[in-house]
């Protein structure tokens, strides 16, 4: 039996997120950007999809994700949701779509909640983004918070940088307990110290999703093209679980040369009158 043919898995949740927490089980969480790597990390039983901004950097060869807009995020999370059978689906607001504040948050929020079929959005920032977190979380929008090194403040931060060491550590914690009290029903801790993301992960009660920020955490994410392989190099707190990349490469290597030497097609590949 083919997976699409296999019984409709129960969909991860928002209470699914806390009781996971609360039970000490792991979550995973992958970025995808369309439907067929959608249906094969569901598949493979990823609790979390994440339609990153990432989608810039990693699938439109933009060099930041500054430059992502609403309407790219719309048709890659349509298309990861519409494909996902049990992952719990997340949209990002990509740069320029909620920092003008509540309003501006509520508009691109409802757009995607609407024109997607997602079940929640993340934006980036602590306390500075409480208003927006509480005018979704009150529209009934669940959000995503996402904390530490945040790829659109990359101007700002001075490039990707560890985050959240020394004195500022306490500032994480900070902006962490604001998120969760504004309604945020999950953190992603990028690029912080494994002590700090551990003690973020003993304060809120909301589950903490980690990237690059240690073990301790209530789960991980990655992008998925770097845990995948698929290019020359990965960040250093990115495992390659495969080389995709090269598996890819070899086969459409092969594919140019039995083309080219008339190997392919086969009968087998032909129709006949
Ligand atoms: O856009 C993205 O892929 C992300 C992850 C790095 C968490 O925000």
């Amino acid at each position: 039996m083919s997976t699409s043919d296999a019984p409709t898995p129960r969909r991860v949740r928002v209470h699914h997120l806390q009781a996971a927490k609360e039970r000490g089980e792991r979550l995973t969480m992958l970025t995808a950007y369309d439907a067929v790597t959608a249906r094969i990390f569901d598949d493979a039983g990823v609790d979390m999809l994440l339609v990153g901004d990432s989608i810039g950097n990693t699938m439109h060869g933009y060099r930041t994700t500054l430059p992502v807009t609403l309407d790219e995020i719309v048709v890659a999370a349509r298309a990861v949701a519409g494909a996902a059978r049990r992952a719990f689906v997340v949209a990002d607001l990509p740069f320029g779509t909620y920092e003008a504040g509540p309003e501006q948050a509520l508009a691109s929020g409802v757009r995607v909640m609407k024109e997607t079929g997602v079940s929640a959005v993340k934006l980036e920032g602590g306390q500075r983004s409480v208003p927006q977190i509480r005018a979704l979380t009150q529209a009934g929008i669940p959000v995503v918070a996402h904390l530490g090194y945040t790829p659109q403040s990359e101007n700002a931060l001075g490039g990707p940088r560890v985050q959240g060491r020394g004195h500022a550590a306490e500032q994480i914690s900070e902006d962490a307990l604001a998120v969760t009290e504004a309604g945020a029903v999950a953190i992603v801790l990028e690029m912080v110290p494994a002590p700090v993301a551990a003690r973020v992960t003993e304060v809120v009660r909301v589950p903490t999703i980690g990237i690059g920020a240690g073990a301790q955490c209530d789960g991980q994410v990655l992008v998925w093209v770097d845990m995948a392989g698929m290019g020359d190099w990965s960040p250093r707190f990115a495992k390659r679980f495969g080389e995709v990349g090269a598996a890819l490469s070899s086969a459409a290597k092969d594919y140019v040369d039995e083309v080219r030497s008339g190997t392919f097609p086969e009968s087998s590949h032909t129709f006949d009158a």
